[in-house]
């Protein structure tokens, strides 16, 4: 009914028309239409109704924070994107707006406004010859690393791939307010009319090249660009621009090549971040979020890697992030589904947003972890209590789909030994998901998660070996979405469908030695000891 209702005729076309639905009242019958989906997560954020992807221009500006996101206001799939919006005053609590970007039926964008980012500038008047058509323009803002104070800005601009007819070109639109309400696409567009000429670029059918995706700082004296791409026979790369005024671009070479063949690959939506102990250039690769640490050195335009890895190895896709007004780097990505596409169909909308995580780069190492204003989220504490997981299953006493649960432990204390913290689970046992927390990795095991065959149900986990002891592991459930953190250094965000109304419970129990496969062990557990667990659950 909500979908018939959706696509039908009615307000919904006129919706659709218009690119956007007419009130946010129109915004709150969607989200009230499917407000008795046990699936739908409540303290992530999740489009009002139908598709949701990337995110898109985050940007604290004048005191609130938005989030826009890849939108398909037709329908829970991907078709011509929008770009949906949202704000917050907090990073956890977030309000609908209507939607903030749409096509433009006879520009560059006429088949979808993807992806692309946000900045706050500050127009400088000072004709000294080479500047490019228009005015110079610097940041401004209330992030940190800007040079002008928020107040100040005259505009805010997003910078976005246009798509048309299979082609992707740069694009630039201007917010009409300092609610950023809606973006007007500038008559410059596209402010890149082609891909660089010296690079092959990957190309497949109904697709000429693959150039899309825009990442966007300000540093000697100009603005810099990454643009993602794919390279014909090669695989992922970040390309590099500079401009004076955001509308005339020069071309500077790759700024980072994948050094594996990986013909077919694109990277999407890279961004460098900058940190005092180092840089970090993030790519999607169609599967993983790919980081690179190491420097950005603005006079070659190049970026020099020290280490690499895996983001987050669960549902995370194609990340975004914003500074505070304090100077931290808030990152959220977008959350698969990890169900059927009739299953989203059914449902009427799909993709949800990961909490904001921190990154930072300290002591040359990559660290997530939770925003610290999520604990505002917490309502009430149910548990607070010294385990002992001695193979009998110790149900916590608290039945929840939302919440936060924190485990601290050394595994090592029983070496072999695992402790699995189970969530969503039925009174007959019949569904229950299992983090298991061993000494070398936190796994979630989704064999049992659900009683729908379609939903995906490998195992994802994430190493701690080299993590200092005791693991102190933060787990977040909010009905489809799991995410954990191990102490503000690994990150993991994954999907789980029960289907039991009842799947509530939650437990924690010793676990067979290593070597079963996780989470499986018999109830009763074999090892006679296993760690002490301190646990510690908010809903
Ligand atoms: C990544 C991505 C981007 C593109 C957008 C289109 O998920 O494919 O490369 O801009 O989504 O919605």
């Amino acid at each position: 009914d909500v979908i018939r209702w959706l696509a039908g005729e009615s307000e919904y076309d006129t919706a659709l028309a218009t690119g956007r639905p007419k009130s946010g009242r129109e915004l709150e019958r969607y989200r009230d239409a499917l407000s008795g989906d046990r699936d739908r997560p409540s303290y992530h954020v999740t489009p009002p109704a139908n598709w949701l992807n990337d995110p898109n221009g985050m940007i604290h500006h004048d005191g609130t924070y938005h989030l826009f996101y890849q939108y398909n206001p037709a329908g829970p799939y991907h078709g011509t994107v929008h770009w949906g919006h949202a704000v917050s005053e907090d990073l956890v609590r977030w309000e609908d707006r209507p939607v903030a970007m749409s096509p433009d039926p006879s520009g560059p964008d006429r088949d979808g406004c993807w992806s692309g980012c946000a900045v706050a500038v500050k127009r400088v008047d000072d004709a000294d010859g080479d500047a490019g058509s228009g005015p110079r323009v610097v940041p401004a803002g209330d992030d940190a690393d800007s040079s002008v104070a928020a107040g100040d800005a005259d505009a805010v601009y997003a910078l976005y791939t246009g798509g048309r007819d299979g082609w992707q070109r740069p694009c630039l639109a201007t917010a009409t307010d300092d609610d950023l309400t809606r973006f007007e696409p500038d008559a410059a567009n596209p402010v890149i009319r082609s891909p660089p000429p010296e690079l092959d670029l990957l190309s497949t059918p109904g697709e000429p090249a693959h150039f899309r995706d825009h990442c966007l700082w300000y540093e000697n004296d100009r603005w810099h660009q990454l643009i993602g791409a794919g390279l014909q026979d090669r695989g992922g790369a970040a390309v590099l621009y500079t401009s004076r005024d955001l509308r005339e671009w020069t071309y500077e070479g790759p700024a980072l090549v994948t050094e594996e063949a990986d013909p077919g690959v694109v990277w999407e939506c890279p961004e460098l971040l900058r940190f005092s102990d180092g840089d970090l250039i993030h790519v999607s690769d169609y599967e993983d979020v790919r980081y690179f640490r190491g420097t950005f050195d603005a006079d070659v335009g190049r970026f020099r890697v020290d280490e690499e890895g895996v983001l987050d190895p669960g549902a995370f896709y194609a990340p975004q992030s914003l500074s505070t007004p304090d100077g931290r780097t808030i990152t959220i990505g977008w959350l698969r589904e990890e169900r059927s596409a009739q299953s989203g169909w059914d449902a009427g909308w799909s993709g949800a947003m990961s909490l904001p995580r921190e990154l930072a780069v300290v002591d040359g190492e990559l660290r997530q972890r939770p925003a610290r204003e999520i604990e505002r989220l917490r309502e009430t504490r149910l548990v607070d209590d010294r385990l002992t997981a001695d193979g009998t299953p110790e149900r916590l006493d608290a039945t929840v789909e939302a919440f936060e649960v924190r485990a601290r432990l050394d595994p090592d204390d029983a070496p072999g030994s695992a402790v699995s913290l189970r969530v969503r689970e039925s009174p007959d046992g019949a569904e229950r998901t299992a983090v298991r927390i061993g000494s070398d990795r936190v796994v979630v095991d989704r064999s049992e998660s659900s009683l729908d065959r379609d939903a995906r149900d490998a195992p994802v986990g994430v190493a701690v070996d080299d993590l200092d002891r005791p693991l102190d592991v933060r787990v977040f459930v909010d009905a489809s979405v799991l995410e954990l953190f191990v102490n503000g250094r690994r990150a993991l965000a994954t999907r789980i469908y029960p289907t039991r109304h009842d799947a509530t419970g939650v437990s924690i129990v010793a676990d067979a030695g290593e070597g079963t496969d996780p989470g499986r062990g018999p109830d009763g557990g074999t090892n006679a000891d296993s760690p002490g667990v301190d646990v510690d659950l908010s809903m």
